[in-house]
């Protein structure tokens, strides 16, 4: 099949931020998605680069616009390669091959009379690009209600576009085509809209010169708009191009709840006077908000410097959050902790620690060979029910758009895998000679969840599938979609490997100013009494069942430098290694602690001491000068829980 999915063209006048990412991205995943499913995509983004406004912000930099525009560009290409965004192209406004065609279309519009010559008088918003008649402003400002900027007058000779003459065959289109428009919420707004009357659209400027000229009267340029919404066809080669030919009409064209009214309504009526087919679904997702509620916007100035959190974070953790984070039907809100937040708890702790938790046992157990399934248990079958479950609907998820239902599935066989690792306790079944058999079966369902997760993820999080096969020490051919439910896949006898963590928890004071949390300089078990501490407040139960402790063990331990008090740890944890720096430096030589099993609270906020991140805190009892590390009486494995 042939798919063809495409992005607004952004506005030039600035570097795009998370809301322009956010859009992008998420046509990114769906062309991805049917790359696997064999599809042949045509996917494509680009530039809006004719618009008054650009004029206006280049001469604001003492620029030319085309000089102005062709810097910013670079920046969006910039950005969509480090997030991964896989355009088959990416069209220009200011290019020639899509300039001819807006004048072929504009020339043959006019010759049939759906184009005529008049005079505009009325308003103009710059900022929106749009024309608002008198009794739409709002004390005589724009009525978008994103915008409510200052509108200027306008008197000139125009030309007008028909939009009234097709109102009632797009209403009909509409109503028979009840997934033309989604989500519904968008379908509704737009009937209302049609059915409150469309006006014949204004066209044609002549009071300045940037931008596409028509061809047969050049004092006037194209209105942005009608120029912008024809990118769809001109990239394609409209009207003899082969890609035409191939794509047109496109599958999916997604944007934002703000311009949805241009999508569906101005440009299926330009498409109907040239009379071709519409396209299959015109989406319009929410925004993204800031922690305040205002949406994230160039012109309010909260956009927050895209490349550097891609520095950050990675482009995979991003792209995660952005779609995991925009339900459908309604606004996101972004804010870097957040976006943290879903890193530690999602990515590192439910992903990223369950490949490397799995794998660690596969090669602790087995020498990181593959062993041979002997026989699924009723786990086993649970978790392969789950496996169809769960494709097919992300399947179902993803052809309705609905990216962020996708990644809450996925989710859910993740947190079931996790499941399977604590109720089957591979660390117990490899101390007992006749359960080796089922440690067989099961470190190989673990390896078969890897490859299942890697399959379900790689449309979102393109970064992390060849680093999982690396793991698997597979080629790519492992990443098939069809077989995301299917299982038996690897080869018994193939080699895995133990890897670095996927996503390295973030400690977020290292970062976020405004979530920064003052880093204790010493951490608590430092402290030395010489009386006793009172007792302290009742808790209850639950207070306490809110602490993960967890045995772990030392695997290495050395000085912190510039300290004669700090220790800093490496601590296993269920396969997964975790630093810990503790104040006891004065109580134990390092090499003392090496293979203790200590007793260590797992779910304590990472802290930074002496620029290193600790990740959770090891117990200790201290009175006056002694101080004594609490292990254990008789070993259990790293990972135990401490009730
Ligand atoms: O409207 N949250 O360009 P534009 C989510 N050139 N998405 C957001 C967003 C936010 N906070 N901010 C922007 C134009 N977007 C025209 C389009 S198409 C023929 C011409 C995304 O630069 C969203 O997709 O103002 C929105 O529709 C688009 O950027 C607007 O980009
Ligand atoms: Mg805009």
């Amino acid at each position: 099949m042939n798919y063809y999915i495409t992005t607004p063209i952004f506005y030039p006048n600035s570097s795009p931020h998370i809301g322009t990412a956010y859009t992008t991205v998420a046509a990114d995943v769906l062309a991805r998605y049917h790359r696997m499913l064999g599809d042949q995509v045509y996917f494509l983004t680009g530039t809006d680069e004719n618009a008054q406004k650009i004029v206006r912000t280049a001469e604001a930099h003492h620029l030319e616009p085309q000089t102005y525009v062709d810097g910013v560009v670079e920046r969006f290409k910039e950005l969509w390669k480090s997030l991964d965004i896989s355009n088959n192209d990416f069209i220009r406004t200011t290019e020639e091959r899509h300039g001819k065609v807006v004048q072929q279309i504009f020339a043959k519009l006019y010759e049939q009379g759906d184009i005529y010559k008049s005079e505009y008088s009325g308003w103009y918003c710059t900022p929106c690009e749009t024309f608002w008649t008198e009794s739409k402003l709002i004390d005589g400002k724009c009525p978008n209600p994103d915008c409510l900027r200052s509108v200027e007058l306008l008197k000139e000779e125009s030309y007008f576009f028909r939009l009234s003459k097709y109102q009632n065959a797009l209403l009909q289109y509409i109503e028979e085509h009840p997934d033309f428009i989604q989500p519904l919420s968008r379908r509704n707004e737009m009937i209302r809209f049609i059915e409150s009357g469309l006006e014949d659209l204004c066209v044609s400027r002549t009071t300045f010169k940037w931008g596409i000229k028509v061809p047969f009267d050049p004092k006037h340029v194209v209105y942005v708009w009608l120029d912008a919404l024809i990118n769809y066809i001109s990239a394609l080669g409209y009207p003899d191009g082969e890609n035409y030919q191939k794509y047109w009409p496109a599958n999916v064209q997604i944007m934002g709840k703000d311009i949805v009214r241009f999508h569906a309504i101005i440009w299926p009526i330009i498409l109907m006077a040239l009379d071709l087919p519409l396209p299959r679904l015109v989406y319009g997702h929410g925004w993204y908000l800031s922690k305040d509620g205002g949406k994230i916007s160039k012109s309010r100035g909260n956009v927050q410097d895209s490349f550097e959190l891609i520095k950050r974070y990675g482009s995979d953790a991003i792209r995660y959050f952005l779609l995991r984070e925009m339900q459908v039907g309604t606004d996101g809100t972004y804010s870097e902790d957040n976006l943290v937040e879903r890193i530690n708890s999602d990515l590192a702790n439910d992903f990223g620690n369950f490949v490397s938790r799995s794998l660690a046992m596969v090669v602790k157990y087995r020498g990181g060979v593959v062993p041979r399934p002997v026989q699924d248990g009723p786990l086993e079958m649970e978790l392969k029910t789950l496996s169809s479950e769960v494709k097919k609907g992300v399947d179902e998820s993803l052809g309705r758009c609905d990216l962020a239902s996708a990644l809450e599935q996925i989710w859910r066989f993740i947190a079931r895998c996790n499941k399977y690792v604590d109720e089957t306790a591979p660390w117990s079944l490899a101390k007992q000679e006749d359960q080796q058999e089922r440690l067989d079966t099961v470190l190989y369902t673990f390896v078969e969840s890897i490859r299942i997760m890697a399959i379900l993820t790689a449309p979102f999080m393109p970064g992390i599938t060849p680093r999982i096969c690396s793991l698997l020490s597979s080629d790519e051919h492992l990443i098939r979609w069809e077989e995301a439910d299917q299982w038996g896949i690897i080869n018994s006898g193939a080699s895995v490997q133990k890897g670095e963590q996927l996503f390295p928890r973030i400690d977020i004071s290292q970062y976020a100013e405004e979530v920064a949390k003052p880093v204790e300089s010493e951490p608590k078990q430092e402290t030395k009494h010489v009386e006793l501490e009172p007792m302290k407040e009742e808790i209850s139960i639950e207070d306490f069942a809110k602490l993960d402790l967890r045995v772990g063990k030392v695997l290495s331990a050395e000085k912190v430098a510039k300290t004669d008090k700090l220790l800093k740890l490496e601590i296993e944890i269920s396969g997964q290694v975790r630093t810990v720096v503790s104040g006891i430096a004065q109580h134990y030589a390092p090499e003392d602690l090496i293979n203790k099993s200590v007793v260590v609270v797992a779910n304590l906020k990472p802290a930074k001491l002496r620029g290193i991140t600790s990740q959770g805190m090891i117990l200790a009892a201290s009175q006056g000068e002694v101080l004594e590390v609490l292990t254990l009486d008789k070993e259990l494995p790293g990972g135990a829980q401490v009730k």
